[in-house]
């Protein structure tokens, strides 16, 4: 069976990153800049998800960001923020083709895996499109954190805070 694997992003896979984004968050447009921002902010932790002819079948945004916080959507975040402790997961996409394969499992076991290594303390999300579920089941659960409503609401009615590998 053709096996597709995951590599650190490249500034030359925003543009089939970018295409994959529009299919998977029609209603969470960001501008190219903001993902190249995040990548060039953070390469170690973005990932592509490489087909074997080597189309772009999936990827995986994340960087250092403080607990209890999510950053603006589709706005400039500037910078690492120095006192960032956990590692937030800004966006996972997988083409329709790729999905039900194990390959989000994968991806997401070794981010997990450098959370610790890193010194963070968990990996936490938005989850956005009705994927609360989904996240459930590879371990993360909701946070209700009252400070952050306002923010949650800029992503939609859906959005909720998940953590996985709480702080102590
Ligand atoms: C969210 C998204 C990335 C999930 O894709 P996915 O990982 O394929 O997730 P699925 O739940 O469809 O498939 C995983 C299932 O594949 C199955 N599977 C099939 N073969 C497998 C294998 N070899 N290894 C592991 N699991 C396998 C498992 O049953 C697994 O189910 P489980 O999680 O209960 O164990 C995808 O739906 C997507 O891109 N959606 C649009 C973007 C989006 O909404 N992202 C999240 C918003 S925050």
């Amino acid at each position: 069976m053709d096996v597709s694997t995951w590599r650190p992003m490249t500034l030359g896979d925003l543009e089939g990153v970018l295409t994959l984004a529009d299919v998977a968050f029609p209603d969470h447009f960001e501008e190219p800049a903001r993902f190249e921002e995040r990548l060039r902010l953070s390469s170690t932790t973005c990932f592509t998800l490489i087909a074997p002819h080597g189309d772009i079948e999936g990827y995986l945004i994340a960087y250092p960001w403080t607990y209890g916080s999510a950053p603006p959507l589709n706005g400039p975040i500037g910078a690492i923020p120095e006192n960032a402790d956990v590692l937030y997961i800004h966006d996972l996409a997988l083409l329709p083709v790729a999905r039900g394969k194990g390959y989000t499992r994968a991806i997401l076991d070794h981010l997990v895996e450098a959370v610790p290594l890193a010194g963070w303390q968990a990996v936490a999300l938005v989850a956005v499109n009705q994927s609360v579920p989904f996240w459930e089941r590879n371990g993360f659960e909701v946070l209700a954190i009252p400070s952050m409503s306002t923010k949650l609401a800029s992503y939609g009615d859906d959005a909720r805070y998940m953590v996985r590998g709480l702080k102590r």
